[in-house]
């Protein structure tokens, strides 16, 4: 029998391996809150994808590794096109992302040409290039309401942020793709209803990709910036019942670390407590070991074309700009 051998040796303190080729790249990390702990607990910035795509736009790093998605790491070349983007697994894709198809998304432009076409960010480069406005869950209220409230909209893709925009701006003339959030989709309301009632202190936080019959048992709706920032204004000693991908509770937990953490469990978990069991399988791809490689190999990189980054930046400094 032959033993292969690895081409590179496993470093035995990943942690530092990386800190030494982030200094050699002068590369800066990106994190999603809904990345791993250890990889989170690697990154210079963590934030919500409005917070990361600000960052991307203002670092001075020569190297952007964007822990996340393929979308974020996508509107962080857009915003930086000169620089080197790494997204540790390039496989780490999104299923809103994927629910909008460039060519069909386009003929479904074409086909409403009076209306402005509003993106959020969770949707690949093509399919920015042929929007108006981005927005994220963060200020998607806001940029809708700058728009004039007699013109008609088309929202993209998520059918779900769309309703929820629509109800807190009460506009009537926003059209729906209907796109959905694989994780956000499943929570089950049965089993939420249930947690409330053990625990009718707790504070029930929803993030807005969830349908409304989620969101009505909501105390604060918003971005994952929203839901940490409604624990560090909460009770230190609360209790919060966490309606969105568990990965933020490890931000959570350092922001009040007396309070106590419920996961809401969803359709498919086992009926009590429910631990990691919506995790976002895109999310979760990425590894400290494949911040490692991607860093020591300096791929997989983000490569778009020049048309594409040009059009799409557009609609992402539109939103950029307002909010
Ligand atoms: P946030 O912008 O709220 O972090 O959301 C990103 C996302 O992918 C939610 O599923
Ligand atoms: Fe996409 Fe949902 Fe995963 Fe967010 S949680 S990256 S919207 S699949």
């Amino acid at each position: 029998m032959v033993l292969l051998r690895p081409t590179v040796s496993r470093p035995t303190h990943l942690a530092q391996a990386i800190e030494d080729l982030k200094r050699q790249h002068n590369a800066v990390i990106l994190a999603h809150y809904y990345q791993l702990p250890e990889i989170q607990d690697m990154a210079d910035y963590i934030g919500d994808s409005l917070q990361l795509a600000r960052q991307a736009a203002e670092t001075d790093a020569d190297t952007i590794v964007f822990c996340g998605v393929h979308f974020m790491a996508e509107t962080a070349k857009i915003l930086s096109p000169h620089k080197t983007v790494l997204l540790p697994d390039l496989e780490a894709g999104c299923s809103l992302a994927t629910s909008a198809p460039a060519a069909e998304f386009r003929a479904f432009v074409e086909a409403h040409p009076d209306h402005t076409v509003v993106t959020y960010v969770n949707s690949t480069a093509a399919v920015k290039a042929v929007s108006d406005y981005c927005v994220t869950s963060s200020n998607a209220v806001q940029v809708v309401n700058s728009i004039p409230p007699e013109q008609p909209i088309l929202f993209a893709p998520d059918q779900y942020l769309g309703d929820w925009v629509r109800e807190q701006t009460g506009r009537e003339n926003m059209l729906l793709w209907q796109g959905s959030c694989e994780v956000h989709e499943v929570f089950s309301e049965q089993r939420l209803m249930d947690l409330i009632a053990e625990h009718r202190q707790a504070q029930v936080l929803v993030h807005p990709e969830c349908p409304r019959h989620i969101r009505q048992h909501a105390h604060v709706v918003g971005s994952t910036k929203a839901l940490l920032d409604a624990v560090r204004q909460g009770d230190p000693h609360g209790t919060f019942i966490v309606v969105t991908e568990p990965g933020i509770i490890h931000q959570m937990r350092q922001a009040a670390p007396q309070a106590t953490f419920l996961e809401a469990p969803g359709i498919r978990s086992q009926a009590g407590s429910c631990t990691s069991c919506n995790e976002c399988p895109h999310m979760k791809r990425n590894t400290l070991e494949k911040l490692w490689l991607c860093l020591e190999h300096q791929k997989p990189a983000i490569h778009l074309a020049p048309e594409v980054v040009e059009r799409a930046r557009l609609p992402i400094e539109r939103m950029l700009s307002i909010g």
